[in-house]
């Protein structure tokens, strides 16, 4: 049983008010807010237990380095990832991405090469990719959505022609909140030897997550969506594609030996964890993770579905106002314009000042607000802490929007 106001009372900044009236935090999308255990830890870690990790043999160093391993196994366990030993650390999702770009891809993939994308991307899992059209004339090859928010894993599977070197695809769409089938996309990929990196940052937080299940080769997470601290992160990659890797960021840890002529690096994955780590910020992603564990991803994405029908039948009740993408798989992120002249910008000031915080513009998405023909849209994102009362604040706040706007 999911008791959404026991877990309400695990995050001290729900109490807060802002201008004056209770904070309604519906900008889960672009980072989530923290449980006092998350807090808790990174106090602990830096009051009492923090040194560098690897690197000394003193007691405070094995402390934190054996606190900071400790998260591989977390993560592995969360993601239910083979082996501790997939999970490479990085400061989030972007950073995850850019790893498989400049670490696996460029020094494979040549002019004409195709990496199959969708045009739902965050720009984390686009704008890597263009650098490697502009440096090295890889070729992007889009799929789209439907005026529903759809993305048919049939037309990403038929986009794979003989020059796919990868397939790049969200799991859920920051701004439509659509899921997407990867599995299937997954599999009938690794029929045509294409490997496939799956941007997991907005879906990890919602669901249930098994890349062994879902056949992956990359599944990129970052920590601070997951209720740990920003500057954390990790991504899972397949061992066949680590063994592929070269070293990407260069420096103290990544390495076994250096002299003058030579170089040779540590075994993976810190062959790819280059530099003092987000020690604490790690530690602490290990701490939400558990967390969100303990409550159960099966029942946190209950909660959240309940949550969604509910904002959908309750926004859909608004016809004045347009919800892009409404698919059945969706999560519980809704954006939206208001019909008439408001701007996105506009309508949040207005619910800021009714304490109700949501994400307003182009969501680092420009393809897909192009795609769908809208300049900006205001985004309400759900977390397992919102409740239906939220949705009716939300709802009342637009209305006054529409009373002000119209
Ligand atoms: N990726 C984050 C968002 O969707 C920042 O808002």
């Amino acid at each position: 049983m999911f008791d959404v106001n026991r877990v309400r009372a695990d995050f001290p900044i729900l109490s807060r008010q802002v201008n004056g009236k209770p904070l309604v935090y519906l900008d889960n999308g672009a980072s989530a807010q923290k449980p006092q255990v998350v807090i808790d830890a990174i106090t602990q870690a830096y009051s009492l237990e923090y040194a560098n990790v690897h690197r000394g043999l003193h007691y405070l160093s094995n402390l934190a380095t054996d606190k900071y391993e400790a998260v591989r196994g977390i993560v592995a366990r969360f993601l239910n990832a083979p082996s501790e030993d997939d999970i490479v650390f990085t400061s989030g999702t972007t950073e995850g991405i850019n790893l498989v770009s400049y670490a696996w891809a460029a020094p494979r993939l040549q002019a004409g090469d195709e990496i199959v994308l969708s045009v739902m991307e965050h720009h984390a899992n686009i704008v890597p990719w263009h650098f490697l059209r502009e440096r090295q004339g890889v070729v992007l090859k889009w799929v789209n959505c439907d005026a529903n928010g759809d993305l048919d894993p049939a037309e990403v599977i038929a986009a794979i022609g003989p020059k796919t070197k990868l397939v790049a695809i969200t799991q859920m769409s920051n701004v439509l909140g659509t899921v997407v089938d990867v599995a299937s996309i997954c599999k009938a990929a690794r029929e045509k030897g294409v490997p496939v990196l799956v941007d997991g940052s907005q879906s990890a937080v919602h669901m249930p997550i098994d890349v062994q299940a879902i056949g992956c080769d990359f599944f990129a997470i970052t920590g601070h969506k997951l209720y740990g601290p920003s500057g954390s992160g990790a991504i899972f990659i397949r061992p066949e594609r680590m063994a592929e890797m070269q070293p990407f960021l260069g420096g103290g840890d990544m390495i076994r030996e250096v002299t003058r002529d030579t170089v040779s690096y540590n075994d993976a994955p810190m062959k790819f964890e280059a530099g003092t780590p987000g020690i604490v910020q790690q530690i602490g992603m290990g701490v939400a993770l558990d967390y969100l564990m303990g409550l159960g991803m099966d029942r946190i994405a209950a909660h959240e579905q309940q949550l969604r029908d509910y904002a959908r039948s309750r926004l859909a009740g608004l016809n004045w106002l347009n919800v892009q993408g409404n698919s059945e798989t969706k999560g519980a992120i809704f954006s939206f314009t208001l019909q008439g002249a408001a701007h996105a910008h506009d309508i949040s000031t207005v619910l800021d000042k009714r304490g109700i915080a949501v994400r307003a513009g182009t969501h680092c998405a420009m393809p897909l607000m192009d795609h769908m023909g809208v300049g900006a849209t205001c985004r309400a994102s759900f977390a397992m802490y919102n409740t239906e009362a939220e949705v009716d604040a939300l709802i009342s706040a637009l209305e006054l929007c529409h009373e002000l706007f119209a």
